[in-house]
This record gives C-alpha cells, sequence and structure tokens, in this order.
C-alpha cells in the first residue's frame, strides 16, 4: 500500500521551457525530485510515469492495483478536460486518486473549468504550483495511512 504512482499527462514534459507565466519555472525532473523528498519522509516510494499518449496513461492506470501500487497521484493535464478513458480507468481500478494542477483550472478559460477526473478522484488540488504536487501527494499519503 505504500507505492503511490505519479502520473503526468500530455505536455508535461516541457515543463520548465512552457508557458512559465502560468505552469513556473520548474522542470518535471525538479518537480519529481521534490516529490521523492515528500516521499522519503513519508515512507512511500514512488514510481513516475509522463506520456503524452491516452491510452498509455489507460494502460498504465489499469495494470496498476496488480503491480501493488497503493494510490494514485495525477496531473492529467489537457486530457482533464477531455478524457472519459482516463476517467473509466481511475474508476476500475478503485485506487485512492489525488487529482494535481499546477495552475489554477478553475480560473482560466471556460474549457478547463470541467474537470472529467474530478467525480473519481479523491480530491483535487490546482493553483498553487509545485506545491499542488507536493500537497496532492501529502493529502494522498495521509489517506492511506488511515
Ligand atoms: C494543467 C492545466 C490543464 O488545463 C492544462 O491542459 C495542462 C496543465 C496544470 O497543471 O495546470 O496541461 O493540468
Amino acid at each position: 500500500m505504500n507505492k503511490i504512482l505519479v502520473i503526468h499527462g500530455p505536455n508535461l514534459n516541457l515543463l520548465g521551457q512552457r508557458e512559465k507565466d502560468i505552469y513556473g519555472s520548474a522542470t518535471l525532473a525538479e518537480i519529481n525530485a521534490k516529490l521523492e523528498d515528500v516521499a522519503k519522509k513519508s515512507g512511500v516510494t514512488l514510481t513516475f510515469f509522463q506520456s503524452n499518449h491516452e491510452g498509455e496513461i489507460v494502460d498504465t492506470i489499469g495494470k496498476s492495483s496488480k503491480e501493488g501500487i497503493g494510490g494514485i497521484l495525477i496531473n492529467p493535464a489537457a486530457y482533464t478536460h477531455t478524457s472519459i478513458a482516463i476517467r473509466d480507468a481511475i474508476s476500475a481500478v478503485k485506487l485512492p486518486t489525488v487529482e494535481v494542477h499546477l495552475s489554477n483550472i478553475h480560473s482560466r478559460e471556460d474549457f478547463r473549468h470541467k474537470s472529467l477526473i474530478a467525480p473519481v478522484s479523491s480530491g483535487q488540488i490546482s493553483g498553487f504550483g509545485v506545491d499542488s504536487y507536493l500537497l496532492g501527494l501529502q493529502a494522498l499519503v495521509n489517506l492511506l495511512k488511515h
């Protein structure tokens, strides 16, 4: 139960160079390193996965419970707003899942206000930059311990 799958959706591989005014200057590697620091202190291990392809994310979620994963931390990026397939995969594996976003999706364009992932997630953290990930991981750890 102490294994957590961290999923980064499309274009998050470009963090550090992509729209820094919206997403900040941290690279994905830097975010992952900060997550590792929290994980070490919390006694959990992390597996990282980034993909720009919806089906790969669906596959990774689908096999997660058989691989001993206890919970999922996910930034589904643009698929947040479009992917019934990712939503159904999360619903199927029934693992505690925390949805995170660097930017505040509710204060941006209308098409970002709707998350298809939120209804199958334990909760959503949005708008705190890298802290969204760190707070999300802490929340997931607390869920798994209680
Ligand atoms: C994002 C917000 C999404 O709307 C967007 O498509 C992203 C990143 C965020 O972390 O703020 O790619 O998930």
